[in-house]
């Protein structure tokens, strides 16, 4: 029997995380040619999780360029994405999540009638502008899948809703499953900076800040909140590894750089940044994956956002919304900083998002989709 061809598409940055490791579940199975395309929506953000997770893609579009508009980064890997499926012929299309890439790469699959897995399937915010582009992504690519791994129940209970019955697995998020190779207790870091924070002595705050929806003034609040935590507090060392995104770089430069404590730093390999993150004491964001990835390692978060489409820690009590109000940020921040009780009830390990076996799930319900095995026991269930 010919092997079955399974092409994985992403382009930034936490696609790469969450796809890398499931490339590599599939190349393990002899039934299966596990094939890579990558749009390179991001480039040098994407070429270092490869480099990570020392993967070599058998396409590369390299479609980004510089403040690059959601119109064109659309078109690009449309057109790119014809070439690499008449030259790759894939048998199935896996996307991850809800970024441009990801929506043009199964409107791509489905003008060329391949059937399209979606990993990371099923949240929701029910708000159509936020996050923006996001949720719209999401969703588009619901109408278009033939297959959905979905990190939760909550979210397959969301495709459910929506009339979405057929072809619905629960896996486990992948980013667990990343999560489990990266982070070491003895890991060195080859940041050196990194090496010397003081890391139980002081207060080690891991921030990261690049949504879309929060151009502008909410950006804005949220740097001078930083700025006034920094400054108030003089046993906080606050760790920012700044996204490339210019827009983003602006807006650091503009209201954070040369406050005191405030380590500014560029963006970090994805091992580097999951083991700063093991050894930080609370994280401020409005990433969608250090939502995922900081409550498995037991540190509080605080999200710089006015919603958010994983409600499953903040029901576990590690993920609290803070909003994008300047006094608001910092009033949630100080707390954690200063009252033990509540940073405790905070801090504790939980793993609403897997249990680091997703990709096998994954690669099981696509060989039973194609009549090659059993299937695949939804997670917890
Ligand atoms: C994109 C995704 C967002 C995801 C985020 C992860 C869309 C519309 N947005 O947002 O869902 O949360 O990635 O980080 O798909 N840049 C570089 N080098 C890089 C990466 C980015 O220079 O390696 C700069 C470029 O100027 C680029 C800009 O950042 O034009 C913005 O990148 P883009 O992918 O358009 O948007 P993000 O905000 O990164
Ligand atoms: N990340 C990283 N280096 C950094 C900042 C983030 O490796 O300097 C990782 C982070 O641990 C997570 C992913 O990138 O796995 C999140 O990506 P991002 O915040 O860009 O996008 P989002 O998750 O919001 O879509």
């Amino acid at each position: 029997m010919d092997k079955l061809r399974i092409m994985s598409v992403f382009g930034t940055r936490p696609e790469a995380i969450k796809m890398c490791p499931l490339v590599k579940e599939l190349a393990s199975h002899p039934e299966i040619e596990s094939l890579c395309c990558v749009t390179a929506q991001h480039r040098q953000m994407l070429d270092s999780v490869l480099e990570v997770f020392d993967l070599k893609p058998d396409y590369d579009l390299d479609i980004m360029t510089p403040r690059q508009t959601l119109s064109t980064i659309t078109s690009k890997c449309l057109t790119g994405m014809d070439e690499a499926i008449e030259a790759l012929k894939p048998d199935m299309i896996l996307v991850h999540g809800d970024t441009s890439t990801t929506f043009a790469g199964a409107l791509s699959a489905f003008y060329h009638q391949v059937p399209v897995g979606h990993v990371e399937a099923g949240l929701r915010t029910y708000d159509k502008y936020s996050p923006f582009p996001e949720e719209m992504n999401r969703k588009l690519v619901s109408a278009i899948a033939d297959l959905y791994f979905c990190p939760t129940v909550n979210n397959k209970n969301n495709l459910l809703k929506e009339g979405i019955t057929d072809g619905l697995f629960v896996t486990g998020n992948t980013v667990i499953d990343a999560l489990k190779t990266t982070v070491r207790e003895d890991y060195v870091f080859s940041t050196e900076e990194l090496n010397h924070l003081p890391y139980g002595e002081k207060k080690v705050l891991l921030v990261t800040c690049h949504r879309r929806e929060n151009y502008g003034e909410p950006m804005k609040n949220i740097m001078l909140a930083l700025r006034q935590i920094a400054e108030q507090n003089e046993d906080v060392e606050l760790v920012y590894p700044v996204h490339l995104s210019p827009v983003v770089r602006e807006a650091v430069d503009k209201y954070l750089r040369g406050a005191p404590r405030v380590h500014l730093i560029d963006p970090l390999p994805a091992d580097e940044m999951h083991n700063l993150m093991a050894r930080s004491y609370l994280v401020l964001t409005d990433s969608g994956g250090l939502q995922e990835e900081a409550p498995a390692l037991g540190k509080p978060v605080l999200v710089m956002r006015r919603e958010t489409e994983r409600p499953e820690a903040v029901e576990a009590g590690t993920v609290k919304l803070c909003g994008v109000v300047q006094d608001d940020i910092v009033t949630m921040a100080e707390r954690l900083i200063h009252d033990p009780e509540a940073y405790r009830k905070m801090a504790h390990a939980v793993n609403p998002y897997g249990d680091g076996h997703a990709c096998e799930r994954i690669a099981q319900a696509i060989l039973w989709h194609f009549g090659r095995g059993e299937k695949p026991a939804d997670l917890n269930a």
